[in-house]
């Protein structure tokens, strides 16, 4: 069975082992055409080699940001959790580019639709698409839902949650599952927007905190404060002491900008409560320095491209079509990690210098020169 299922629906498995064993023996007997060939013609979202999904809704949330809502074809994985990311591929102008965004939808068991809320960049790429671009029904590729950004099981009693701008996606996942769940324990939240109407989703954080007073021990609490940025500066943490005294005593999970981050986390290891701290990050740190760029050959693709010392390994590899394994692409999840085959890479956080026969993170690595990478 494991022999019939194995060289196909690896990407794309459909927990059914007699069905994925089914789909091998027609692999072999449909060579060279493989049955997914077929499925394609039929339903675009009928692949088992790579997930896919297509846009549903595309729905406004803010002047510059967007709830999408795709359904996802088969193989998706439905057992996700609140705070986990996916990844999301479009294809534009003839090349996949892909990047990864929070999924705001909670898991249903009857509710076979995922959304991603995305907030445009100004000088972004993609993004600026998603938001204005993409009409219901483009069909999309997926990467399966990842992170470590979540709340335990139960929840603890106390959480402060800080976001800024499109920060808040995980969050908001979080919030609509401790609400559905009737779960919602003592919540405080800080949110930065620079004007109330770039608050995303700023209807529900009313609705909540109008509905969880805590008012009785059963009830659950959650108040926001939303920092204006723009009439009153930037948020700080010194700042908790005013807003929320007892914030020390709340496990805190924070997500914005790279530099809020930095603060929050120099913060909270000041206080003593690093380990009480989780935090998102949706941009690599990258430090002053880039690669100097090169050739890189990819051995088993039998490809190469010439990149400059800015681009990583794992875009220069996505550019000529070659298959490469990826996660977050920021460095945190390590499912990147490749050998580097030959040559010298920088790491563009740290400028750290790699040399052939060192494992690298492909996402956040750039050439030094030529190198290879077997894929
Ligand atoms: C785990 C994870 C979850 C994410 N979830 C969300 C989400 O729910 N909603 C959302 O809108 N975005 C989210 N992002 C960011 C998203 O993946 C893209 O990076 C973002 O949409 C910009 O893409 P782009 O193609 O427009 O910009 P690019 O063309 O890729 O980048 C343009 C420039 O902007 C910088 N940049 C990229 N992202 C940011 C950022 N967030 N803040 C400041 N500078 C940035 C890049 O370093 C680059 O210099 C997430 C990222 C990660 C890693
Ligand atoms: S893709 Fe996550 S560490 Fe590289």
């Amino acid at each position: 069975m494991r022999w019939l299922a194995g060289p196909v629906g690896r990407a794309a498995s459909t927990r059914s082992p007699l069905f994925d064993a089914i789909r091998g023996a027609a692999a072999r007997v449909t060579t060279p055409l493989l049955p997914d060939d077929y499925l394609q013609l039929a339903n675009p979202l009928w692949s088992a080699r790579e997930l896919r999904g297509r846009i549903v809704e595309v729905r406004r949330e803010t002047e510059d940001s967007a709830t999408l809502v795709v359904r996802p074809g088969w193989g998706f994985d439905f057992d996700y959790r609140p705070g986990q990311y996916v990844g999301i591929g479009v294809g534009v102008e003839g090349r996949w580019h892909w990047r990864s965004y929070s999924l705001t939808s909670v898991p249903r068991r009857n509710d076979k639709l995922i959304s991603i809320a995305v907030k445009a960049m100004p000088d972004g790429f993609l993004s600026g698409h998603l938001v204005d671009g993409l009409p219901a029904g483009t069909v999309v590729r997926l990467a399966a839902p990842a992170g470590n950004f979540q709340l335990p099981e139960p929840p603890p009693r106390r959480v402060l949650f800080l976001t800024a701008g499109s920060g808040i996606t995980p969050v908001i996942a979080m919030l609509r599952s401790l609400d559905r769940h009737r779960e919602m324990p003592d919540v405080a939240h800080v949110h930065s927007a620079p004007r109330p109407v770039d608050v995303m989703f700023a209807d529900e954080l009313d609705d909540y905190s109008r509905r969880y007073h805590g008012e009785r021990p059963d009830e659950g609490r959650y108040r926001l404060h939303v920092q204006l940025t723009r009439s009153t500066g930037q948020f700080t943490p010194a700042d908790l002491d005013a807003t929320f005294p007892d914030w020390r005593t709340r496990e805190t999970w924070a997500c914005g900008p790279a530099a809020l981050l930095d603060t929050i986390e120099v913060f909270w290891a000041a206080n003593g409560l690093r380990d009480r701290l989780h935090t998102e990050r949706f941009e690599l740190s990258r430090a002053d320095v880039s690669g100097r760029g090169g050739t890189v050959e990819f051995g088993v693709s039998d490809r190469s491209t010439t990149v400059d010392g800015a681009t990583t390994l794992l875009e220069a590899g996505e550019a000529i079509g070659v298959r490469m394994p990826f996660g977050c692409r920021m460095g945190i999840c390590q499912t990147c990690v490749v050998p580097l085959a030959a040559g010298h890479v920088t790491d563009l956080r740290s400028g750290r210098q790699h040399a052939a026969g060192e494992l690298i993170q492909t996402c956040v690595c750039s050439p030094a020169g030529d190198c290879r990478l077997d894929l």
